[in-house]
């Protein structure tokens, strides 16, 4: 180890001294573990695209990956290296964020439009490169520019390390299931208008279950999916709410649901009957197939929390069909086009919650543990201490406009009341990396810049935030206690944060106001979840703890796609450490220029 650091600093010499490409190339100093790629590279083409698509009795041209929708599936395990090159033949900018994946000194590869880097444009290409460190089981990726990941997305698996296995008896089969959002206009449309007129974006026309409505929607019977299993089976499904702007209730008919991971970091086991996500959080449960042979839905349904806001309250389906199922007599005629040998036999429905049911969402939420050799990895001392309010807001309209906000304003939505707006001359991490003035400022407010009742009456004086580009900057290496407090403001309601470039622990929730002498005693320091996209509970609270390990640019944001763009977002910028492996890699050669 001596050895090879005094290497390591003789190379940054040498480059310093400019004489970096002779001396590599003929090095042949020991290399540490880490920075060798000791899985496998996988290569793989996406090519962005306007592609027809036809739901609920209608065609109509939506963006693609490679024709597919959802986008095709990647399958890696922990340790390998991912090479996906993307191709923008579409009419929009485009970007692809890995969603959940570390990055560790890849900042220039997560992907958000404007904050690690330039859209790629229509003609344009751009590799991401990256390798997966320390995670295991299911993450996504989805467009990370305007509302296109609306039907830009898909699954990432990552299996167990080479030579390592689940730490539960290996499934018989895997099933990914995206949970998406459906609009039969063209979703960027959508918010273009919203935005255009100061309203609430138009709520979806379905949810999906991998891309198909199921056949409680018109026209949808023949394409519902179905999931094929043999009775006696024990199978994982990697659950991933892709949805736009829904947090989502999701159960199968009769089957007990066994939670054993979340956002690719195993849990201890917990058995549910019905799970909920928000949007970006994966959940991994195993099902028994133990019922009688038979057809079961399963069901995802809205769990919407804001008061008298319009959301979509239809129910996406599909079936987890046992082969073994005993035909009735009156068997189909015909043995053309139907996928399933029995489509006559009505599924089982399942009991879903209410669309407000907040008290099974809590119990749910507040009974996830890691597994127990989590202990030492949860920072018990704290080196930044933040509190960002979260919520909504409403702006005058602007001069000579009317708006359809409520009362003729126009909707907004901001951290600490600050409404972020996306830079456009640059990203803020080619900015930071290349000392660039004024794309970005350093001075997002650690607390709330004026302390109020967050959960109560909030005076109308207080719901106009400012706007700006504004970061918080992170020594390398600092652990990081955030209250994520939601606020009253227009209509209190569950978002989901969700934090670029880090896993957090979460420590505690709770509602009302964060009592900061009385809610520690909450806090739970020997099993807390990890995860990279937290609910902040409908007028309540949330308190994480991260360590600031990865040098780059790192959004925080609200991941109902409605309240990102309304400006529910801030940045980190965490510093470089010491050495290479605490130093963000040089950009690619190939970054696109704004
Ligand atoms: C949004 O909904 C309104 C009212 O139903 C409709 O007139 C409008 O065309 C919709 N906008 C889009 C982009 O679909
Ligand atoms: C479904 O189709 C029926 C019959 O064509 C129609 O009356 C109904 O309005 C449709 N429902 C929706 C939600 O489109
Ligand atoms: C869904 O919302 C529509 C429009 O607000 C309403 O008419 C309908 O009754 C609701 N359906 C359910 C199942 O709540
Ligand atoms: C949930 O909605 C039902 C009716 O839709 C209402 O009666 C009930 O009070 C609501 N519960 C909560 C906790 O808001
Ligand atoms: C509403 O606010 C957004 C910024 O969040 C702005 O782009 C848009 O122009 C505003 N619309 C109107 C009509 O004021
Ligand atoms: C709109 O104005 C009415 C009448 O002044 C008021 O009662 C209501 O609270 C306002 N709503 C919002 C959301 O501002
Ligand atoms: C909230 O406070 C305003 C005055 O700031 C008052 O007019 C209104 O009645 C209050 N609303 C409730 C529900 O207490
Ligand atoms: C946000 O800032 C604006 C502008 O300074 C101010 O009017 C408003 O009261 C502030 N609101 C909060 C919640 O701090
Ligand atoms: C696409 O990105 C470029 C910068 O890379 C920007 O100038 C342009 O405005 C963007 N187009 C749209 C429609 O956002």
């Amino acid at each position: 180890m001596e050895a090879f650091n005094y290497s390591v600093k003789s190379w940054w010499w040498c480059c310093l001294l400019g004489f970096c490409i002779l001396f590599a190339s003929a090095a042949s100093f020991p290399v540490p573990e880490t920075l060798v790629a000791e899985g496998e590279t996988h290569y793989h083409e996406f090519v962005v695209q306007a592609t027809p698509v036809k739901r609920l009795c209608k065609t109509h041209t939506k963006i693609t990956v490679n024709g597919q929708f959802p986008g095709p599936t990647l399958e890696v395990r922990n340790g390998d290296t991912l090479v996906v090159k993307v191709v923008n033949r579409a009419r929009y900018n485009v970007t692809i964020h890995w969603h959940g994946v570390r990055q560790l000194r890849t900042a220039w590869a997560d992907g958000p439009s404007f904050i690690t880097q330039c859209p790629i444009q229509p003609g344009g290409s751009y590799t991401y490169r990256f390798t997966i460190e320390g995670q295991e089981g299911t993450l996504w990726w989805h467009a990370h520019s305007s509302w296109l990941r609306a039907t830009v997305y898909g699954a990432l698996v990552i299996k167990p390390r080479a030579g390592t296995s689940y730490p539960f008896a290996t499934p018989k089969r895997e099933f990914p299931i995206l949970l998406g959002e459906w609009w039969t206009s063209n979703p960027i449309d959508v918010i273009n208008q919203a935005l255009r007129a100061g309203a609430a974006p138009n709520v979806s026309d379905a949810f999906t279950i991998n891309g198909q409505p199921g056949d409680l929607y018109n026209c949808s019977r023949k394409d519902t999916v179905i999931f094929p299993v043999n009775s006696g089976e024990t199978n994982l499904l990697r659950i991933i709410n892709s949805a736009m702007n829904q947090e989502l209730f999701f159960t199968i008919a009769n089957h007990r649901l066994t939670v054993v991971g979340i956002d690719a970091s195993y849990t201890k086991q917990l058995a549910t009957s019905v799970i909920m996500l928000g949007p970006g959080q994966t959940t991994d449960i195993l099902i028994t197939t133990n019922q009688p042979a038979g057809r079961y839905y399963m069901a995802a349904r809205a769990y919407a929390t804001a008061p008298n806001v319009p959301f979509d309250n239809t129910t996406t389906t599909a079936i987890l069909e046992y082969q073994s199922i005993p035909c009735p007599a009156t068997k189909s005629r015909s043995k053309s086009k139907s996928k399933s040998k029995c489509t006559s036999s009505q599924p089982v429905f399942p009991f879903i919650p209410a669309y407000n049911d907040t008290q099974t969402v809590t119990a749910f939420t507040t009974s996830l543990r890691s597994p127990a050799n989590i202990r030492a990895k949860v920072p018990t001392k704290v080196d930044v201490s933040l509190f960002f309010t979260v919520g909504l807001g409403l702006n005058p309209c602007n001069p000579g406009r009317t708006c359809q906000g409520p009362n003729g304003t126009n909707f907004t939505a901001s951290m600490n009341n600050v409404s972020f707006v996306l830079p456009s001359t640059l990203s803020v991490l080619q900015a930071f990396y290349r000392g660039v003035n004024g794309v970005f400022t350093t001075n997002f407010p650690p607390f709330p810049p004026t302390q109020f009742d967050y959960t109560g009456n909030v005076s109308r004086a207080l719901w106009t935030p400012t706007r700006g580009t504004e970061t918080y900057r992170l020594k390398f290496g600092s652990t990081v206690q955030l209250v994520l407090q939601g606020t009253n403001i227009f209509a209190a309601e569950n978002h989901p944060i969700h934090l670029h470039g880090h896993d957090f622990f979460i420590l505690a929730e709770g509602f009302g106001n964060y009592n900061p002498r009385t809610d520690p005693a909450k806090f739970n320091f020997v099993d807390p979840p990890l995860r990279n996209t937290v609910g902040v509970p409908v007028g309540g609270w949330a308190v994480i703890r991260f360590v600031a390990d990865n040098p780059g640019a790192w959004l925080m944001h609200c991941h109902f796609d409605s309240h990102l763009t309304w400006g529910l977002a801030m940045v980190f910028l965490v510093d470089n450490g010491v050495g290479e492996l605490e130093t963000l890699e040089p950009p690619p050669a190939d970054l696109p220029r704004c």
